[in-house]
């Protein structure tokens, strides 16, 4: 871990500004140059369990208020032990990167979010802690056909300190139903965008976030974005190797109590108290 003066901690927050910039320069990408194309989504490994999502959507009736779900949405960290069933799990991936159609045959997906050049260059991966007829794991969910790809059982005893430094010991983030994690493919973007890539691969992840923000308040279930993250545990939690592809951003989802939330969610923020 690299220890900062303050010198050094000043240029290395100017040169990060960079990532917002619209990359000017002239550059051939590998698009352009006609290169093969990556796979527009990650395949399933060879031999997993594969779980078939139900898409029954219209048995959730959801039919809220849109501009009261924006009003009501807002973030929420402490969750009630109720269980999650399976439909309402399968909402919650097609919310997020659910595939509705194609561009051509295998130039873009177009999903239920929007993304820069249709690149979706995310893989969602979910850590399962107590969802109905669903054994605790960690999956992928597979966003072409629909399925959950199990990757590997979650014991607490072995996984819960890697779960936990996953999401820098934010221990509210294992309490709920699930937590989403969000990984980025670059190349998949980069093939097309280059350097422009990775300001448009963070600007898709908060369409992704904002759409379970919604779903989640639609659902009276409640959700936390987590920026607050350890990469490299995170990354070893489903076995990526950090390069092709890494984790950036989380989302734990559970359900939650409006009434007897408001305690749990104040003490939070109880520092605030000091200001007054
Ligand atoms: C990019 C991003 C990263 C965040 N990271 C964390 C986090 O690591 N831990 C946490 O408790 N809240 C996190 N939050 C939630 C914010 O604290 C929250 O959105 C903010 O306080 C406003 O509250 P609201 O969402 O209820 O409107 C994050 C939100 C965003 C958008």
């Amino acid at each position: 871990m690299k220890v900062y003066n303050d010198t050094e901690l000043q240029e290395e927050i100017k040169d990060r500004r960079k990532y917002l910039l619209f990359a000017e320069d002239e550059f051939e990408t590998d698009q352009y140059l006609k290169r093969p194309q990556p796979p527009l989504v990650k395949e399933a490994k060879a031999g997993t369990k594969k779980i078939t999502l139900p898409k029954n959507f219209e048995d959730l009736g959801l039919t809220r208020d849109l501009a009261a779900m924006m009003y009501r949405r807002r973030s929420h960290r402490v969750y009630t032990e109720e269980t999650m069933d399976l439909l309402t799990l399968s909402f919650l991936c097609y919310a997020q990167q659910g595939v509705k159609g194609r561009r051509g045959k295998k130039y873009a997906t177009l999903r239920t979010v929007p993304s820069g050049g249709a690149r979706h260059a995310m893989e969602l991966y979910l850590l399962v802690l107590n969802v109905e007829d669903l054994e605790a794991g960690m999956y992928h969910y597979l966003p072409m056909t629909h399925e959950l790809e199990l990757l590997k059982a979650y014991d607490p005893e072995m996984d819960g300190a890697t779960a936990l430094s996953s999401v820098c010991e934010q221990d509210f983030c294992l309490t709920g139903n699930v937590c989403f994690y969000y990984a980025a493919v670059p190349y998949r973007c980069e093939w097309r965008y280059a350097i422009d890539a990775m300001r448009l691969i963070l600007l898709d992840a908060g369409h992704v976030s904002e759409n379970l923000y919604l779903a989640c308040t639609a659902m009276g279930l409640g959700t936390c974005a987590i920026g607050a993250l350890d990469t490299p545990t995170s990354d070893a939690l489903f076995d990526l190797d950090s390069e092709s592809e890494t984790i950036f951003y989380a989302m734990p989802v559970g359900h939650i109590n409006e009434a007897e939330n408001e305690d749990g969610e104040q003490a939070f923020y109880a520092f605030l108290k000091d200001e007054e």
